[in-house]
């Protein structure tokens, strides 16, 4: 059993939406988890057993959810210590942009930089064609906590 600490980086409610949606999934797979859209420095270093799932959207020209920049700016500037620390990514974003879904990849990326440990590919829902990102993120979900 592992604790999954989901960080959440949304606008309009999709992102909140879908990590409500995959928290069922890993309950019932026995897994503690918690939802955070309100990401303050500090929250990592709580447990650092957690395991963390970044769900974020995109908005501006591929940039992130202003309320999960103080994630990255605390990845950034502060350079906590989660070498080795498992996480996963999804990202959801909207191929009908040119920046496509590059807010997930930019979180992905820092913390790729601070050594820790991405479990399983990112899962990538495309507003065009995702029009229930619930029931693909709790699929997704099924499967990638199988392997925590
Ligand atoms: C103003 C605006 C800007 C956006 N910019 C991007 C972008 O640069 N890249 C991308 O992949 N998606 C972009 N999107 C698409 C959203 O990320 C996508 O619709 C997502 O599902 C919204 O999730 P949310 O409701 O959690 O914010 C943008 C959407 C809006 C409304």
């Amino acid at each position: 059993m592992a604790a999954i600490h989901i960080i959440v980086g949304s606008v309009m409610g999709t992102a909140l939406e879908v990590a409500q949606a995959i928290q069922q999934v890993f309950h019932q797979a026995g897994h503690q988890v918690r939802v955070n859209a309100d990401f303050r420095k500090g929250q990592l270093e709580e447990n650092p057993e957690e395991v963390i799932l970044i769900c974020t959207s995109n908005t501006g020209m591929g940039d992130l959810p202003l309320n999960i920049a103080p994630f990255y700016e605390h990845l950034k500037n502060d350079y906590p210590r989660i070498a080795g620390r498992r996480y996963g990514v999804i990202n959801l974003g909207d191929s009908s942009y040119p920046n496509f879904a590059q807010a997930g990849k930019t979180l992905d990326d820092a913390m790729a930089d601070l050594g820790a440990k991405r479990i399983g590919e990112p899962l990538v829902l495309d507003a065009i064609y995702n029009n229930d990102p619930g029931a693909e993120a709790r699929t997704w979900a099924e499967d990638w906590c199988q392997q925590l």
